[in-house]
């Protein structure tokens, strides 16, 4: 029998559900035994009720076809049969706070995609790399839901990916001023050209909430517990402008910096080679070997070339030099289906379970 944990994907026929079968397939953790989706897809086999939809480059795992969907609404339904879930589902942000506690009631781990939870103060929103600690309010979270293993953790939006590790690996200097402006793909807004032929040729610039979660989720992730729940940093200030753009997949980011303290290039460079974290040490499965790397070709980071780096959960920068107004500019590049989303979920789980905090039932 296997000693893998059994998960269930919540929201599993979606563009973000996909990709977590994707990635979870031959995880070395995990095993998908269980996905969910809206009533429309409950009752059918896997592949049936994705039909048309499947949007992942590799075919769909052999594994998953036969499993019939549940009802994602059918919680008891589904905790029964699961270690722990990932949750992608696209429901109204009270729905999906609400479900996502409903299952962590039934005692099981809840690591969600979603942003609904993001500000929930006792629920630790972690990329693993910076702010692993922060799973320590889960502790309390559990002492206010009432349960002994249940809980819910998240990840953060996708857009502070390409530009939040690197002011953390820059941390010593003081960043105190930031400002970003994104370029997203379209995978983000769970699309392909196929379904939204009118961004070929296209930029819009607009993407709702996204400013405003690419200016504040960064603070969090810099927070610390205070008396059970995670406070903000508040040290740093970040604008940003995000920007859809017309390429499947990599979120670029151009930001300019101040700093307190001022580095040589080559400190920062060195800064950026060097930072690694807890998933590193612990040799966790799904972490890069190297989290961030510097590019020193004028015309990298390029999505085409370089989003897939450390199978989309590494960092690329490029274009570090020195600006008139700020102090330093750059450009980074993230993989914002695998490290932005899923991919920063699973790495999460794995987190979860090196402490302790997802076991089996
Ligand atoms: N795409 C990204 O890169 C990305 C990044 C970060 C966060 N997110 C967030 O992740 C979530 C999923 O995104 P996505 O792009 O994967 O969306 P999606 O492709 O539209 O998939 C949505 C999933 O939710 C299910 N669902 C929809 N309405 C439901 C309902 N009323 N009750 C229960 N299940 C329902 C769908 O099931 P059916 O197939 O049965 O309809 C499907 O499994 C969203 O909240 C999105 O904002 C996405």
């Amino acid at each position: 029998m296997s000693e893998k944990l059994k998960v269930g994907i919540l929201g599993g026929t979606g563009m973000v559900g996909q990709r977590f079968i994707s990635l979870l397939e031959n995880h070395p953790w995990f095993e998908v035994t269980t996905i969910a989706a809206s009533p429309r897809s409950a009752g059918q086999r896997y592949e049936d009720a994705v039909g048309g939809r499947w949007k992942m480059d590799t075919p769909m795992p052999a594994a998953v076809k036969d499993i019939i969907v549940k009802n994602v609404n059918e919680v008891e339904e589904v905790a029964k049969e699961v270690d722990f879930v990932f949750s992608a589902v696209d429901m109204s942000k009270d729905e999906i706070k609400a479900i996502e506690e409903a299952y962590a009631k039934t005692e099981t781990p809840v690591v969600s995609n979603n942003s609904a939870h993001r500000w929930t103060p006792d629920v630790p929103m972690v990329v693993p790399e910076i702010n692993p600690q922060h799973m320590d309010v889960i502790e309390f979270q559990k002492k206010r839901l009432g349960t002994t293993r249940g809980f819910v953790a998240v990840k953060p939006n996708c857009s502070i990916q390409s530009y939040a590790p690197v002011l953390t690996a820059w941390k010593e200097f003081e960043p105190y001023e930031v400002v970003v402006t994104t370029y997203q793909a379209i995978s983000g807004a769970g699309k392909t050209f196929k379904d939204w032929p009118e961004m070929e040729h296209n930029i819009i610039p607009f993407i709702s909430g996204e400013e405003e979660k690419s200016e504040k989720e960064p603070l969090r992730i810099w927070g610390e517990i205070k008396d059970g729940v995670i406070v903000p940093a508040d040290d740093v200030k970040i604008t940003s402008q995000c920007i859809r753009v017309p390429v499947l997949n990599g979120h670029t980011a151009a930001v300019f910096v101040k700093f307190k303290k001022q580095p040589t290039k080559q400190q920062l460079i060195d800064a950026i080679n060097n930072f690694s974290g807890v998933p590193q040490e612990l040799k966790l499965p799904s972490a890069p070997k190297q989290f961030i790397r510097y590019m020193e070709e004028d015309n990298r980071p390029q999505v085409a070339l370089d989003v897939d780096y450390e199978n989309g959960m590494g960092i690329n920068v490029g274009r570090l030099r020195e600006d008139s107004i700020y102090d330093w500019k750059f450009v980074g590049l993230s993989h914002n289906t695998v490290r932005g989303a899923a991919g920063g979920a699973v790495l999460c789980a794995e987190l979860l379970k090196a402490q302790g905090y997802i076991t089996a039932k």
